[in-house]
């Protein structure tokens, strides 16, 4: 058995939330309440499941950083393997570290630089179609359009040009049906395992699809007289410091869907919480606007300009606290471990829940509120950076982080920009787990040009 440095003698019983109504119907409405109703550890669901559901900062740092070997991902990410296989998500051990080391390099900043133009392509084309909207009156749905232009923006950053847009909106809605049979195959562990989950089939199907049209895309880039230097083609001639190998196809395959999939619908959720916090705080929204203009920013700022704008990333990263685009996710303790003073057996299945960590009145002062400034270098002091995690923390963090952030900021300068927005009067915004955190039927916003 390993232990915290911070042991106590004293090693309790996990508290437990017990099975109530609504775990069958409804199990990311319970685990949640069931979170926020404990002090940051609690085992849900029955007894024999033995699944544990941690948000405390000091648990969740044990967890991810310094008894990180402990607590692989294990078999509650196996529904997420019959989709991205053994790609950089859902791997583990040595292979993962080989597959990391070899993909860090195309994430590094120069590589993101030579993305510049592309990106801001996207976002110029998107503010077209958003001008249009505005011209006409109609409601443009924020969650539509940043999947759409996020798509647009992964796919060019992974396959570069070589896409048509046909071919773009089918892996586009091929990996809409794999995210919705994900979100309800994530749920398995509470369900008996011979009952038939609705829309299995259509899950098959939609990763058989997808498959073919990956592997195609490799094939058609390996015949290729060019090598565009994408991600794609770096992926094509990474080689192993040690082996001096490449990948092989099926290798390639699990690593590039896992990257689209990772990378655009969490970016979209991302844009679409962001729209919804500076819809409900216009005068954040106007400050937004006023640092672009101090900034001499006229249309989109260059990457190099990002830095200069420090409060539209505190609005990210406000945004980003209320609503972590990957709420929950999971691990897997191989030994028993102790976490405060409770003992966690082994084999215990984990739920890391950034969700509750972000809103825990110990560590976030009004922590329901919006507030960008507390985010400030004097507020922001250690004890909150240990009980923020949107991207995940130790050796596992997010590769795509600074693509991600980068993404937004384009897309948050532009809109604010541009437009004033609201959102379209009556409309209900309920939050639903689809592995992302959405709201409901998308974000439908009235965008007027400023
Ligand atoms: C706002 C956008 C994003 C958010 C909130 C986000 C969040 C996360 C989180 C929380 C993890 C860690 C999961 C864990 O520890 O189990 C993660 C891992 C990962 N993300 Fe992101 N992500 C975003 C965008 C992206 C983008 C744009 C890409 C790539 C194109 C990407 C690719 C990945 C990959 C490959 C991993 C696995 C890393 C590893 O285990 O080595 N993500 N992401």
């Amino acid at each position: 058995m390993t232990s915290t440095t911070e042991t106590t003698s004293v090693s309790e019983k996990p508290p437990a939330a017990g099975v109530r109504a609504g775990l069958f119907r409804d199990p990311f409405r319970y685990l949640m309440d069931a979170a926020a109703r404990h002090d940051g550890l609690v085992r849900i669901g029955p007894a024999l499941l033995n699944v544990y559901v941690v948000s405390h900062p000091d648990y969740i740092r044990r967890i991810l950083v310094t008894n990180a070997a402990n607590y692989p991902k294990g078999s509650m990410m196996a529904p997420f393997r019959t989709a991205l296989g053994n790609g950089l998500v859902t791997s583990e051990g040595d292979y993962w570290k080989r597959q990391r080391r070899l993909m860090q390099p195309a994430f590094h900043s120069e590589q993101l630089q030579a993305m510049e133009a592309h990106i801001a392509g996207c976002v110029e084309r998107a503010v077209e179609r958003w001008r249009r909207a505005a011209a006409q009156g109609t409601p443009l749905d924020i969650m539509e359009e940043g999947t759409r232009l996020n798509v647009e923006i992964v796919l060019g950053t992974l396959f570069s040009t070589s896409l048509d847009v046909e071919r773009a909106e089918r892996l586009r809605a091929l990996t809409s049906q794999v995210f919705a049979g994900l979100a309800s195959k994530v749920w398995t562990f509470f369900v008996p395992d011979r009952l038939p989950l609705p829309g299995a089939t259509a899950y098959r199907r939609a990763v058989a699809e997808l498959d073919a049209e990956v592997y195609r895309i490799i094939a058609e880039r390996r015949t290729a007289a060019t090598r565009p230097r994408d991600l794609l083609g770096l992926l094509l001639d990474a080689e192993h410091a040690d082996t001096g190998e490449r990948m092989s196809d099926l290798q390639l395959r699990d690593e590039v869907f896992t990257l689209f999939m990772a990378g655009y619908e969490t970016t979209a959720t991302g844009t679409t919480w962001i729209c919804y916090e500076l819809a409900r705080h216009p005068e954040i929204a106007d400050a937004v606007a006023g640092e672009l203009d101090r900034a001499g920013v006229r249309t989109l700022p260059a990457f190099a300009e990002l830095s200069q704008l420090g409060y539209q990333r505190r609005v990210i990263d406000e945004a980003f606290r209320l609503h972590p685009a990957f709420p929950i996710w999971f691990r897997t303790a191989v030994d028993a471990d102790i976490l405060g003073s409770y003992r966690l057996p082994e084999n215990a299945k984990i739920i890391v829940n950034p969700h509750i960590t972000h809103r825990d009145p110990r560590f976030w002062e009004d922590p329901e509120a919006f507030d960008p400034d507390r985010f400030t270098p004097d507020r922001f002091d250690s004890a909150r950076r240990h009980a923020y995690y949107p991207f995940g923390k130790g050796s596992r963090v997010c590769i795509g982080e600074r693509l991600a952030v980068t993404i937004t900021q384009m897309v948050v300068s532009a809109l604010v920009r541009n437009f004033e927005f609201t959102i379209v009067e009556g409309f209900e915004v309920i939050p639903r787990y689809v592995v992302t955190c959405q709201p409901k039927g998308g974000l439908p916003l009235v965008l007027r040009e400023r």
